[in-house]
């Protein structure tokens, strides 16, 4: 038990009691009166003490009252504190549970989106795939196209040209259109001047071709009529020995010699001569092709002894051998006969426009001074040459 200072008081008024009462019974008074003085002043320092004890403890009470009342508020605060927490608390709570919700809704939704970026993201890879397939195959095409685009150009270029070239070939043709259209004109009115000339008795041989043309035929009539030959020398024969015998025969006077290499042309000329009536002023020869004895010279020309008895030739007409016997087929002529030719003497050359009886024509021009130019009709193959001798010139 807690020794408090009430319980010690009493003890000691107990013992002062039994102290006095013990003092009195003695006699011995003074210690009784003394221990009750003491008592005394005990009991009134217990009164005070009391009495502060009781204020304390009023003061306590009121204090007390007042941590009750301050208790009570406060239990108030703190209920309504506590009302209000929950109130938070359970507000919070929704809140939270809302913001819960919504955060998991958001996070659903997230995850929806994610996947939908995701899928988009995964469309626009296979998208740019395609469009990366499709660059690469604009760019193939591109340059397949550039390739094309080329192609054409040159194919343009090539059209272009091959129209230009058809253009010149269109031109050039008009030109040898327009040419020809003039050469048959020629042809056609020479023709007409022969035959207005000359009544043939029986069919003549075509002109033209292997023979002379009409207009050739005209030039060597031409001559004929203003040389008025004695002589006429014809190396190969056929359709112009028949004008040369009727405009001989005409004129009453002079003879043509013909030459071929061939038995079965100089026959057919013979039987046109004599279907013609022309036999007393032609004489038609054979003369084979051999070596003409002249250096430098190789391709065969005719026998010269067929016509080693002609003298003071007037008119030579040069029109064989024909060109398939070897180069240079016709020099011969003139060299060979050169003693045989009067000395104003004409010489004919056929197919002057072709490469080699032009080199012949100007040989001939090169190696006799006195051998020019008679008569060039443009465009004409017959060329007609004049000797210019005097009597007793050294033939070349
Ligand atoms: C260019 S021709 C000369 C023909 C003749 N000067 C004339 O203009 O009628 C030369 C050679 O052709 C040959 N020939 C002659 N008559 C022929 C004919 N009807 N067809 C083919 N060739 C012929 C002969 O061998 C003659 O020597």
């Amino acid at each position: 038990m807690r020794l408090t200072k009430q319980r010690a008081a009493m003890i000691a008024a107990g013992i002062a009691v039994v102290v006095v009462g013990v003092s009195a019974g003695l006699g011995w008074w003074q210690v009784a009166l003394t221990m009750v003085a003491a008592v005394q002043v005990a009991g009134v320092v217990l009164l005070v003490d009391i009495r502060g004890r009781m204020a304390r403890s009023h003061e306590v009470r009121k204090v007390s009252a007042s941590v009750r009342k301050t208790h009570r508020r406060l239990d108030n605060v703190g209920t309504r504190m506590l009302a209000a927490a929950e109130k938070n608390r359970v507000e919070t709570a929704d809140g939270l549970a809302s913001i819960g919700q919504a955060l998991d809704e958001r996070r659903v939704a997230e995850a929806s989106l994610q996947k939908e970026l995701s899928d988009v993201a995964a469309s626009v890879d296979a998208h740019r795939a395609r469009v990366d397939a499709w660059g690469a195959q604009l760019g193939d095409w591109h340059g397949e196209l550039e390739a094309v685009r080329t192609s054409l150009a040159e194919t343009g270029q090539r059209v272009s040209a091959a129209l230009d070239e058809a253009e010149q070939d269109r031109r050039m043709q008009d030109k040898r259109q327009a040419a020809e259209l003039a050469r048959h004109v020629r042809q056609t009115e020479a023709l007409i001047q022969l035959y207005d000339r000359v009544q043939p008795r029986a069919a003549m041989p075509s002109s033209g071709g292997w023979a002379l043309d009409p207009t050739g035929v005209l030039t060597l009539l031409e001559v004929v009529r203003q040389r008025r030959p004695e002589l006429v020398l014809e190396l190969g024969s056929g359709t112009s020995t028949l004008w040369v015998g009727y405009v001989l025969q005409q004129l009453g006077a002079g003879r043509v010699v013909a030459i071929d290499h061939e038995e079965r042309f100089a026959e057919l000329t013979r039987a046109n001569v004599a279907a013609h009536g022309l036999d007393d002023v032609i004489d038609v020869r054979v003369a084979a092709l051999t070596d003409p004895g002249l250096p430098t010279h190789e391709t065969p020309w005719y026998d010269h002894a067929a016509m080693a008895d002609l003298r003071d030739i007037d008119l030579l007409v040069v029109d064989g051998p024909p060109k398939a016997t070897g180069p240079m087929a016709r020099y011969p002529a003139v060299p060979v006969l050169a003693g045989q030719l009067r000395d104003d003497a004409v010489v004919a050359l056929d197919d002057a426009t072709r490469p080699d009886e032009r080199e012949v024509w100007h040989r001939w021009r090169r190696e006799n001074d006195g051998l020019d130019v008679w008569a060039v009709p443009p465009g004409d193959a017959l060329k007609v040459l004049a000797l210019n001798r005097s009597a007793g010139d050294e033939p070349a």
